[in-house]
């Protein structure tokens, strides 16, 4: 079945419901909501009329572009989708800015998913010249 990628259609519903089908835990309806509204724009893989995948871009849509939440339901892995969505996410991050001026564009790697970024043209950090990405976690 074609897949088709639209943009800007991610529903609080249909973002829970992707979380689900990968087994992540259920996520305060409110917080889902705002993630999708305060986001730069958010990227839905459709086929048919079912959404079977997903990545959201955030950011200040100048100096700062994270990729995150990139989810394709299992049945419908394997199949290049999360490539074109990373694809499609970060040609997107580069239409915010003049011609010309780069976009850099992070993100958190799954454990072990490493090397499907990197073929996919990410730099995994540290990297020469590079610091390691850092993040606090606290609860
Ligand atoms: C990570 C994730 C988004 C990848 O989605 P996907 O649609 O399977 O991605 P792709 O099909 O583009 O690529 C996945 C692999 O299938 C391979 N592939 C793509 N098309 C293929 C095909 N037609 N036949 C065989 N293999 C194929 C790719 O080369 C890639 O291989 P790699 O993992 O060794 O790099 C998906 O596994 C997922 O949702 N995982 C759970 C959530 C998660 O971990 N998200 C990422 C957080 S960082």
């Amino acid at each position: 079945m074609k897949i088709v990628i639209r943009e800007d259609i991610l529903t609080p519903d249909t973002f829970a419901g992707l979380r689900a089908a990968c087994g992540m835990p259920e996520l305060e309806p409110a917080l889902v909501e705002r993630a999708i509204r305060t986001s730069l724009t958010a990227f839905s893989a459709l086929s048919g009329t079912r959404t079977v995948g997903m990545a959201r871009l955030v950011g200040d849509g100048a100096f700062v572009f994270l990729l995150c939440d990139l989810l394709v339901v299992p049945q419908w892995r394997r199949q290049g989708i999360g490539s074109l969505l990373v694809k499609t996410v970060v040609n997107r991050a580069k239409s915010f800015l003049p011609q010309g001026r780069a976009a850099v564009v992070s993100l958190f790697s799954a454990e072990g998913r490493e090397g499907f970024y990197t073929r996919l043209g990410f730099t995994e950090l540290p990297a020469a010249g590079l610091g390691a990405g850092m993040q606090i976690f606290r609860l």
